[in-house]
């Protein structure tokens, strides 16, 4: 059993609903997992947990919603994450921009990279609704996630 943090920001909602299905399939598997929306998150309880999961949609040509990119990434640019492993799920909408498309997921991985976090599987990138991929891309990523959490808790030295 891990101990799983999901952060998220969310304009829409479907950033959301994508954290709330994978905390419960997490769950569902035997981990403890919370989730909290990204405005009033403490950034120095970012570290500390079996897994972090960092969550965000895109606007405006490849930029952060805007809950996480006004009051919460500011606020993160000092955090050491060092031996915190770390998860990204981003999402956008090929519709709005192919250039820019889900580069919320680009950021956030450019973040844990450039933060000394350990990134443990490649990131959940979903482009369009989130609804049909839940069962099939967001359920396969976390049963690949609590896969290595296992692993890592079960292992014998
Ligand atoms: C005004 C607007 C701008 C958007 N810009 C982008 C974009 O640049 N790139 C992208 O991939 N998706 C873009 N999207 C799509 C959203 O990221 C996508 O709908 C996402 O699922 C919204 O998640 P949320 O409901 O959690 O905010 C845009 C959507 C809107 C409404």
């Amino acid at each position: 059993m891990a101990n799983v943090q999901i952060v998220f920001g969310s304009n829409g909602g479907n950033t959301k609903m994508v954290c709330e299905y994978v905390g419960q399939c997490l769950e569902d598997m035997g981990h403890r997992v919370k989730i909290d929306r990204c405005e009033h998150y403490p950034e120095d309880q970012l570290t500390g947990h079996d897994l972090l999961i960092l969550a965000c949609s895109t606007y405006e040509h490849g930029q952060l919603e805007d809950h996480f990119k006004l009051a919460f990434w500011p606020r993160i640019q000092d955090v050491d994450l060092a031996g915190q492993k770390c998860a990204i799920i981003g999402l956008g909408d090929s519709k709005y921009d192919t250039d820019y498309n889900i580069e919320s997921g680009r950021i956030l991985q450019h973040y844990v990279e450039t933060h000394n976090g350990d990134l443990i599987q490649a990131s959940l990138m979903i482009n369009k609704s989130p609804l049909s991929q839940l069962e099939t891309t967001a359920k396969d990523w976390a049963k690949k996630l609590s896969d290595k959490l296992n692993t890592k808790s079960n292992r014998v030295f």
